[in-house]
């Protein structure tokens, strides 16, 4: 089977090279004229694990592609699949411009029988105005032809997208005919030879699944975020807690960590745009409003804590951040809670120094050089009157806390992972703060 992917980006690319895995004939297309020379030499223009390795073996076995004309290649596949970004709208809504723009020119130039699948996350009603705007393009040219419309939302995590995808939880397929289903059955029949079962549903049940999943992960985050601050306040410890409530198997102990608020590239925008669906149906998504307003909050709370601790005197500091992606094993920096931090540092006359294992030049792209990059941990610590734990790579799991002192100017550490242990850092000498813990000294 020949089938293209449309969009090269974090889930394009996984997916192409994935089903060229299996031995599926993939183009993967992108507009980005760099991105594509650099993938025609094996270089993947982003850090996945695994992706390099998968990525370089199937361009030499000639089952994977690039190419950045859609046009030219759409009569000789099966399966086109859309992959392309839906960034947020000004209103908070998801910008469909380039998954209508993949749309307009499949139907420009189809001239056969195709499946268009949408694997981007778009709202519901997304599948008939995909089905919209390839009509009216067959409709100037006067052709009669058939199509599917399918919506195939992606759960993959960045950091773990290629496990995700060769060994989905579930595969949600929203089809119209008998024709789209069996098709995409065939398709994903490879990924689910261990009984990881394909969804099959309606189309905009399968679009709202997409948002409804997302919604519910950040909610446990802004939920357990909420209970976090709380026990700060009374004395309690939200290690305990989690671990306390995680036990119980209604709710299980996944997606329970208390930290300094979600970030990339789903769910703040994929929140935002269910709530403005919402809205579209007169309908006011409480309960989701209250997991956006509480992640917002949250990114701040590390800087407050570091406000409290030196008095509000923050001018002049030196403040050392480790991480800089929105979570580890990925150098995604959208919408990461270190752009906020580091924003509100600068403004409060700070000097920061970072270091990130992976995301130094997207943080350099998005950051530019208001801070300083350093190029190992240690290096970043230099003088530092602080250190601020923002993204928990593996690698700032065990620090050598001798070493680190003797670089710091002041011996004080707030973790905003909770990946330390407070004893162990009391008794190595440093005033610890982490999140979700009562500390007297704040
Ligand atoms: N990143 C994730 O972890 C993740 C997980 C699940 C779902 N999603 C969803 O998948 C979609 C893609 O996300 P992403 O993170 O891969 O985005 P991305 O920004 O990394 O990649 C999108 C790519 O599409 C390309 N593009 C835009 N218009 C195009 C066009 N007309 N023709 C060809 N290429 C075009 C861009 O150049 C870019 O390379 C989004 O809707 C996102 O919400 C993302």
């Amino acid at each position: 089977m020949k089938i293209a992917i449309v969009g090269s980006g974090y889930v394009g690319l996984v997916t192409g090279a994935c089903f060229a895995e299996v031995g599926i004939d993939v183009t993967c297309v992108d507009i980005d004229t760099a991105k594509i020379e650099k993938l025609k030499n094996g270089v993947s223009p982003i850090y996945e694990p695994g992706l390099d390795e998968m990525l370089k073996r199937n361009l030499e076995r000639g089952r994977l592609s690039f190419t950045t004309d859609l046009s030219s290649c759409v009569n000789e596949m099966e399966v086109i699949f859309s992959a392309v970004g839906t960034p947020p709208d000004e209103d908070g809504s998801a910008d469909l411009k380039y998954v209508l723009d993949v749309a307009r020119t499949v139907g420009k130039y189809m001239s056969k029988h195709l499946i268009v699948v949408t694997k981007s996350t778009v709202p519901v009603g997304t599948a008939k105005k995909v089905r919209k705007a390839i009509q009216e393009e067959l409709d100037k040219r006067g052709e009669n032809l058939t199509f599917d419309v399918v919506s195939n939302p992606e759960f993959l995590k960045e950091g773990a997208a290629i496990e995700d995808f060769m060994r989905p939880d579930r595969i949600v397929v929203g089809v119209e005919t008998d024709y789209a289903r069996e098709v995409m059955t065939r398709l994903y029949r490879p990924f689910t030879l261990n009984n990881h079962p394909v969804i099959f549903m309606d189309v905009p049940s399968a679009e709202m699944t997409k948002y409804a999943a997302n919604a519910m992960l950040a909610t446990r985050i802004s939920f357990m975020n909420d209970i976090a601050n709380l026990c700060e306040l009374v004395g309690a410890n939200v290690n305990m807690v989690r671990k306390g409530i995680g036990s119980d198997t209604r709710i299980g102990n996944k997606f329970l960590y208390s930290g300094i608020g979600y970030g990339g590239s789903c769910f703040p925008k994929d929140v935002k745009a269910l709530i403005k669906t919402g809205e579209e149906n007169k309908y006011k998504l409480r309960i989701i409003q209250a997991v956006e307003d509480v992640n917002e909050d949250q990114k701040s709370v590390l800087f407050h804590k570091l406000e409290k601790y030196f008095k509000g005197n923050l001018s002049g500091l030196t403040i050392t951040i480790w991480g800089l992606s929105f979570k580890p094993q990925t150098d995604d920096m959208r919408e990461a809670p270190s752009i906020v931090l580091i924003e509100k540092l600068l403004k409060a006359g700070c000097k920061v120094k970072a270091y990130d294992p992976a995301a130094m030049e997207e943080a350099q792209h998005r950051i530019g050089n208001a801070i300083e990059y350093s190029k190992d941990p240690l290096d970043a610590l230099l003088d530092a009157d602080a250190l601020l734990l923002v993204t928990e790579w593996i690698e700032f799991r065990f620090p050598n806390y001798k070493v680190m002192q003797k670089l710091m100017s002041k011996h004080v550490i707030f973790d905003g992972r909770n990946i330390y242990d407070p004893q162990e850092m009391k008794e190595a000498g440093f005033d610890y703060f982490c999140i979700g813990l009562s500390n007297e000294k704040l």
